[in-house]
């Protein structure tokens, strides 16, 4: 089992003894996943546990929103839910920049439309009025009804973005206007 080495040091002897496969099995298999582990992460091919944690995160927002959907009525509630879906939000942002950014500046700075990411607003701050807002339109003013034109889902979808850029202030957006939302 032990060679005897003929080391002895302060009466010590030292043995050379065999590893037990158990330990051997242990430490080389150790190696060998932390090489395919550290391999598979730099192909992007397992993700770490942040990425593994927010697309958690992000599914269990998306689900909530649909079943915020599913109900089918659309109150504050329902709109905020719809604001913490990252891929929804993201929709929203799309719309956003091809169909509002005219007026309203691509970042929501505004335009001839009012800035968006302050935290003042000219119709009210809820959640279901930026909703009427955009899907009603205030025609006299010159914002344009986007109900019939983008569809609800859309309209939904891009009021919840709307709903995230506020009280960002950007970068050289326009003076507030209106009253400042108490939340
Ligand atoms: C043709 C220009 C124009 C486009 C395009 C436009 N808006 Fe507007 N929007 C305006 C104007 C002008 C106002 C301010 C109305 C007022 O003064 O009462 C406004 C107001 C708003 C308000 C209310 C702001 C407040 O202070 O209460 C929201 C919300 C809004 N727009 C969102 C959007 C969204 C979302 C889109 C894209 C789907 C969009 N707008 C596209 C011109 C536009």
């Amino acid at each position: 089992m032990s060679d005897d080495r003929h080391h002895v040091y302060d009466d010590i002897v030292e043995h050379d003894n065999k590893l037990p496969l158990w330990w051997q099995i242990t430490l080389y298999g150790a190696i060998l996943f932390g090489l395919v582990y550290w391999f598979g992460r730099r192909m992007e091919a397992i993700q770490s546990p942040a990425q593994a944690y927010s697309a958690e995160v992000a599914a269990q927002r998306a689900a909530d929103a649909e079943r915020a959907r599913a109900r089918g009525t659309i109150d504050d509630a329902m709109l905020a839910t719809l604001s913490k879906d990252p891929a929804l939000v993201a929709r929203g942002k799309e719309t956003f920049v091809t169909t509002c950014a005219p007026c309203h500046r691509p970042d929501g700075g505004g335009n001839i439309g009012p800035n968006l990411t302050d935290a003042y607003w000219l119709h009210g701050a809820k959640p279901t009025d930026l909703y009427r807002d955009v899907s009603e339109g205030i025609v006299a003013k010159g914002m344009p009804t986007w109900g019939p034109m983008l569809g609800d889902v859309k309209v939904q979808e891009v009021v919840a973005y709307v709903m995230v850029i506020e009280n960002t202030n950007v970068a050289g957006g326009k003076a507030p206007q209106g009253e400042l939302a108490v939340k």
